[in-house]
């Protein structure tokens, strides 16, 4: 059982979402034991902005690529490889400007690839990641939660469905933390609120998933 962590806060000694990520392994590597976890803080070592390099290379057949084309998709090649080998991939994700922070924006562009993690068919496009179980930890400055005055302008979750979702990863389970500027005690009991409801989905995978590391 393997077990992708990506972190996406630029800040990353004082951030809620890598916080929640940490408290998401510590729980499941207490429950799988001896399942592997990949962790990648793209936070801290955030992704290299894809340029006119990268935009040719992927369009480019494999053996046509250049020096410069096959150097530009390293780090794309290695996100990807990442994904795939994962059977739980969680993902913390500030909210910033009503959407996600730039690295994992940055994260997204080296990740949707066609022939790689999408395809198009006779019946429109097709994610070609399958079978994983994906768990995105947000923090968030307001509250949008649905009822709510500010819903509407919650462009963070809809993306984030819709482009998993391309890729194939459909199984999306999103944990808010929520109101974290709306006062010292609203944030306490939000994040609060989200580690109890990290250790309930983490307590719900299945026991074929966690026993194949155990
Ligand atoms: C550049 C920036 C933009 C932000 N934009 C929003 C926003 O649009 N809506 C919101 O509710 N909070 C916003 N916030 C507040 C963050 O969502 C909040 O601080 C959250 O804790 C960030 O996650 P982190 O602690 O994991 O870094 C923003 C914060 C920053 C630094």
């Amino acid at each position: 059982m393997n077990l992708l962590a990506i972190s996406s806060s630029q800040s990353t000694q004082s951030s809620v979402s890598s916080g929640l990520v940490n408290h998401f392994v510590e729980t499941y590597s207490a429950l799988s034991g001896s399942g592997t976890v990949v962790r990648n803080d793209i936070g801290e070592t955030p992704p290299p902005h894809v340029d006119g390099v990268f935009n040719q290379a992927i369009f480019t057949p494999a053996d046509q690529l250049s020096t410069d084309q096959k150097q530009s998709l390293v780090q794309s090649d290695q996100y990807i490889a990442e994904l795939q080998a994962a059977d739980v991939i969680v993902i913390g994700a500030p909210m910033h400007n009503f959407s996600i922070s730039s690295p994992l924006k940055t994260w997204i562009d080296h990740v949707v690839r066609a022939g790689q993690t999408f395809s198009y068919g006779e019946n429109g496009p097709q994610g070609l990641l399958s079978d994983k179980k994906v768990f995105v930890l947000t923090a968030r400055g307001g509250d949008y939660s649905e009822g709510g005055f500010m819903h509407a302008m919650d462009h963070q979750e809809p993306y984030l469905r819709f482009v998993l979702g391309f890729i194939g990863l459909d199984d999306v389970t999103f944990v808010h933390a929520q109101g974290l500027a709306m006062g010292d005690e609203a944030r306490e009991q939000a994040i609060s609120k989200a580690q109890t409801d990290i250790e309930s989905h983490v307590a719900a995978l299945s026991p074929e998933s966690t026993s194949v590391a155990a």
